[in-house]
């Protein structure tokens, strides 16, 4: 068994331990100048016997230095940390990561750094560094001017400063001249084939106000249902309309028939007409900010009960249900993200050349989305650890009396850059789904439509993975990166899907390089959304029939452990089977003698698509200094290989539980990470990391809740 010890960036010398405190190693202090986290042998601990085999730390990718005499130590805050926890880390994350691009980067620096990302509600950078390409044609005359400063800058502040809002409106009145400028600005919008397909009612009546309120209230209960337990709490405390606090409502509609049958552009996409009436709302929204009046976009009805209520044409498409008043103040963010509800996606994020996935601001190379990930992963932040250390020791309980939680809200707190850390609430557990070519050399009782099979399980919600998700309140994201069936698009599957299974890796590579980094992409980008949606903690889950033997494989790779030790039963398999699935994996990596320190054609050899995503998902969560809970023993060769490729990412990751697999205590080891649940579980679908994540929450919520000596009166020892 292993312990980790978090360590910080730029440490110094460690302060003096107290009595009774576990006390840092002096390797260790010497040692973690890099490092985020140290893995550390515990020598009083059951031996494993892997360990004896591991490979010396100095031929690692990671710099981490394993301190192999060291007591059960937990490292001590530098005396004075070097850098500056970030107070709103939380909001920030998203946008702020961006700028950071100085971090490691382990294959070839990206050609041109990305630009920063503008803060939230500032200017924007200054233009291009190079110029666009001109188009030769015949220069006749200048072109048409556009705006001078001030009057550009206007245009730009309307947008930025347009809010959508839910609370602080007033009762006064709105002067009918006002309202009828904001309508003609809507009614200005461009439209399909100039079909100006809207209409504006404009409600005052208290009582239909009313009906309107209660027909969203009723819809705002439906979905409040849906949600899993560590939403609907945040959701409980949003206001999502205020169709009564407000003078005026405008509802505006499209009419899909407007301008007859052969209006123009709207032949192959009807959808058309109420995109025209989305861009009379922008308008309406826009020139009503500037003359002070606030607006809301309800959008929690039901439509045809909604066109019943208000009387409505049959035949008219409800765009916009809008809340119009005068109000106390427009908030520099939405209020969502104010919530914490959501997080700005940065503009480096959904800009892409030329074609998609090549992404680049104006004037920047475009660059590749792991480049840039790993360019963003830090080490933990040595001032918030330093603190989270500190707080420990002021807490009305015995120094290190909650074990193994205060090393993991250490952690949290390093990561996140604040003490006390988030609670790692909202949470999404990420099951990836693949099939595997190694499946036809009968490495598992089971065939493979199971995977497909249980990919619809997950969605409708009868897996066990969905019954612990269920049980702490996370949840279940369902992604198909490489399932061999094809699967009918279904709400909760996100289709991801890289190529239909791999191929059989004792004949040939499993996928080729480049398939291998989309599906790693395919994680990364999982992890963004995810984390943009609001979630402050990642679990990776998985689901692939045959995915053992190549889990098997990597951790092989990436231990050099022998594939006799390492690979296990899987769902249950006799001994032939077992002895067949040995010798696969052993011929496999007798074929390909992949690289450990060539991560990405390691997975390409002998990997599978649900691992390198989840690989992707462990950069990205790290990159976005979130947790990430790992899973059993395919989410540990995952984690093997995100280390091989950013060392630091193994700061973002906390080992869920430890499997019946074989291979994954060798993994574990290796990656020098103690798992929190232990219960012979051999399931994967990331039920391990569910079971662990109340732990981890707990964790972290010790440190926000816990009085201190000073502030409870309790005597000290
Ligand atoms: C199509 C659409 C529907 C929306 N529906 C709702 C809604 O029902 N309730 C709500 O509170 N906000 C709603 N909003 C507002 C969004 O939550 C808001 O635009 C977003 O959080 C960004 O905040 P900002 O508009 O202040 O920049 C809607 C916005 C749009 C564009």
């Amino acid at each position: 068994a292993v312990v980790v010890v978090v360590a910080a960036e730029l440490p110094e010398a460690a302060e003096a331990a107290e009595p009774g405190e576990p006390v840092e190693g002096p390797e260790a202090a010497v040692e973690v100048a890099e490092p985020a986290l140290v893995p550390v042998a515990e020598p009083e601990a059951e031996p494993v016997p892997v360990v004896a085999v591991e490979q010396p730390v100095a031929v690692e990718a990671a710099p981490a230095a394993v301190v192999a005499e060291a007591d059960v130590s937990v490292p001590q805050p530098p005396a004075e940390p070097a850098e500056q926890p970030v107070p709103e880390a939380e909001a920030e994350v998203v946008a702020e990561v961006v700028s950071e691009p100085e971090s490691v980067v382990p294959e070839q620096a990206p050609e041109q750094a990305p630009a920063p990302e503008p803060e939230p509600g500032a200017m924007p950078e200054p233009g291009p560094v190079s110029e666009p390409e001109e188009i030769p044609a015949p220069a006749r005359s200048a072109p048409a001017p556009g705006y001078d400063d001030a009057e550009r800058e206007a245009v730009l502040r309307v947008m930025r400063e347009r809010r959508d809002i839910r609370n602080g409106f007033r009762g006064d009145p709105i002067p009918h001249e006002v309202l009828l400028r904001v309508l003609e600005a809507a009614h200005t919008a461009p439209s399909v084939g100039h079909s100006q397909p809207w209409d504006f009612v404009v409600i005052r009546s208290a009582e239909t106000r009313s009906t309107m309120h209660e027909l969203a209230q009723r819809q705002r209960d439906a979905y409040a249902k849906t949600l899993p337990k560590g939403r609907a709490k945040q959701f409980k405390e949003l206001k999502i309309e205020a169709i009564l606090e407000t003078p005026v409502n405008i509802v505006v509609t499209a009419d899909p028939t407007r301008g007859g049958r052969h209006t123009l552009g709207r032949h192959t996409q009807p959808q058309m007409a109420p995109y025209s009436s989305a861009l009379a709302v922008e308008n309406l929204w826009l020139a009503a900010r500037a003359e002070g009046l606030g607006v809301g976009w309800v959008s929690f009805f039901d439509e045809r009960e909604m066109v019943r209520a208000l009387g409505l044409p049959e035949h008219l498409e409800v765009v916009a249900y809008l809340c119009v008043g005068y109000v106390d103040e427009f908030p520099e963010e939405p209020e969502l993200t104010q919530a914490g509800w959501s997080k700005r996606r940065p503009l480096s994020w959904v800009v892409h050349e030329e074609t998609y996935g090549r992404r680049a601001l104006p004037g920047e190379e475009p660059h590749d989305l792991l480049q840039e990930t790993v360019a963003n992963i830090r080490p933990l932040d040595a001032k918030a650890l330093g603190e989270a250390w500190e707080r420990q020791k002021r807490m009305t309980k015995p120094a290190g009396a909650l074990g193994m939680l205060e090393i993991i809200s250490a952690q949290l707190s390093g990561l996140s850059r604040v003490c006390p850390p988030p609670i790692p609430e909202p949470a999404a557990v990420a099951v990836f789904a693949g099939d595997h070519g190694v499946h036809a050399q009968g490495v598992t009782a089971w065939p493979q439509e199971v995977t497909g099979q249980m990919v619809a399980n997950f969605l409708g919600g009868g897996a066990v993975c969905n019954a612990f998700a269920h049980q702490v309140g996370a949840e279940v994201c369902v992604i198909d990166v490489g399932v061999a069936s094809e699967l009918p698009a279904t709400p909760g599957l996100l289709p991801r899907k890289v190529r239909p299974g791999t191929a059989d890796f004792t004949t040939g590579p499993a996928m080729t390089r480049e398939e291998t980094l989309a599906a790693i992409d395919v994680g990364i980008e999982t992890a963004r959304d995810l984390v943009a949606a609001g979630n402050r903690a990642l679990l990776t889950g998985e689901m692939g029939i045959a995915n053992t033997t190549v889990s098997s494989a990597l951790i092989s790779v990436f231990t050099g452990v022998d594939p006799g030790e390492i690979t296990g039963r899987g769902t249950g398999i006799n001994d032939e089977m077992h002895a067949r699935k040995v010798d696969v994996v052993r011929r496999a990596l007798e074929l390909h003698a992949p690289d450990p320190a060539d991560p990405v054609g390691v997975l390409a050899a002998v990997g599978g698509l649900e691992h390198a995503a989840m690989v992707g998902l462990i950069l990205g969560g790290a990159s976005l200094r979130t947790p990430v809970v790992l899973d059993g023993v395919s989410a540990g060769a995952a984690a093997l290989a995100a280390r091989a490729i950013a060392p630091e990412s193994l700061a973002a990751c906390i080992a869920g539980h430890r499997s019946a697999e074989p291979g994954h205590v060798a993994a574990l080891n290796k990656l020098g990470l103690r798992p929190l649940v232990d219960l012979d579980l051999r399931l994967g679908e990331g039920t391990g990391a569910l079971l662990a994540l109340p732990l981890v929450q707990s964790a972290a919520r010790a440190m926000h809740e816990v009085a201190t000596f000073d502030s409870a009166g309790v005597t000290e020892k």
